[in-house]
């Protein structure tokens, strides 16, 4: 009976741990994760449940042999690094600080070798058990260094101009269809928009119109094309789901922390078709605050290389109409209900303080 318990506590703590661990995990997963730039190493999501499942197990019956031969000296350093693993959910994924993660991984990753050492010279089969628990830690570790690495408001300054070129709207050649990438961490925006709103706006409602998409596309007249054409081709709720994902992909592609002057170039064309740029974010303002309901704003290029506002409803776009957008601006209140509360043109304002001038410009044809 106590050698049965000797393994079974333990197995249980890890279980205790695992389940706390995924309850921590659970909102940022959904919300927070899905906005880090990851490395393309990372495995799909459903992998780390499964192996942390088998390596608590592991974890377990290591300790279990240990401790049924009475061996109780290498216990603390076992429930030390049990801590510090759940330290790394907190700090990780409760507080989502990528730099407090990997401080604490790296502290549990000399825990966990000094546990196969200390465990070696007293049977060697406790110290194989954790070997598996090691190295998936350092593949971990890597994991967590490229999101502190590449998520670091630092970084992302110098990142952001490399984003710009590689971020385009034809993203999804491979007919799955994925979520655009932010050319900026979740915060960069912050105070003209929070992090809550970049989770939500961002991380949910952008993320089921993606989910939408690939669920309606399957078996349309549209299955297989790219995400450009499906807008061209579809209606209905197929329609309304990949004007959502280009339109919220524009839009999203187009705002920045680093916000630059206008580029010459763009200048020029709005000054003779707008009079002005400070014409122009009048009537686009105007055109803004009196939609009515849902909708979007933009800033379309004509096939004769003239600039014009255009509004749309709900997902309307001018890609339907072959206009070429430069800029849009969601309208929907869940772009700004969070940060806004109804104050639509505080939004607009704030907004303003956004825009990627050199996106816009850098989207022009010639004409
Ligand atoms: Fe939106």
């Amino acid at each position: 009976m106590k050698k049965t318990l000797s393994y079974l506590i333990p197995i249980m703590l890890c279980f205790a741990v695992g389940a706390l661990g995924s309850y921590l995990q659970t909102s940022a997963l959904a919300e927070w994760y899905p906005t880090l730039r990851r490395s393309s190493l990372t495995p799909p999501n459903i992998v780390f449940p499964i192996a942390w499942s088998v390596l608590y197990l592991l974890m377990g019956v290591s300790i279990g042999t240990l401790v049924s031969r009475g061996d109780m000296s290498v216990v603390r350093l076992w429930l030390f690094q049990l801590l510090v693993n759940f330290l790394w959910s907190v700090t990780f994924f409760a507080m989502r600080s990528p730099l407090a993660g990997l401080i604490t991984i790296l502290v549990l990753d000399v825990l966990v070798f000094a546990y196969i050492i200390y465990a070696a010279s007293r049977r060697p089969l406790a110290s194989w058990l954790f070997v598996p628990y090691l190295l998936w830690l350092i593949f971990a570790t890597y994991l967590n260094g490229y999101i502190y690495k590449n998520n670091h408001s630092t970084a992302h300054a110098v990142q952001a101009s490399t984003l710009v070129r590689q971020t385009t709207i034809n993203h999804d050649k491979v007919m799955n269809y994925s979520m655009p990438t932010l050319p900026y961490s979740a915060d960069a925006l912050v105070p003209l928009m929070s992090r809550e709103t970049i989770n939500y706006h961002y991380g949910k409602h952008l993320q089921t119109y993606v989910d939408n998409l690939n669920r309606l596309v399957v078996g349309s007249p549209c299955e297989g094309m790219t995400l450009e054409n499906v807008v061209k081709c579809a209606d209905g709720a197929l329609f309304n789901n990949a004007a959502q994902v280009w339109n919220h992909t524009l839009f999203f592609d187009g705002l920045t922390p680093l916000q630059q002057p206008m580029p010459k170039r763009l200048q020029s064309a709005i000054e003779r078709d707008f009079g002005s740029v400070d014409n122009f974010k009048e009537q686009f303002t105007q055109a803004a605050t009196s939609l009515f309901g849902s909708g979007w704003v933009w800033l379309v290029q004509n096939n004769d290389g003239g600039l014009a506002i255009v509004s749309t409803s709900n997902a309307g776009t001018p890609l339907r109409d072959e206009k070429n957008p430069l800029l849009t601006l969601d309208v929907w209140e869940h772009a700004y209900y969070i940060d806004h509360r109804n104050r639509r043109i505080d939004f607009i304002q704030d907004w303003w303080k956004l825009v990627d001038w050199d996106k816009a410009d850098a989207r022009m044809k010639h004409s």
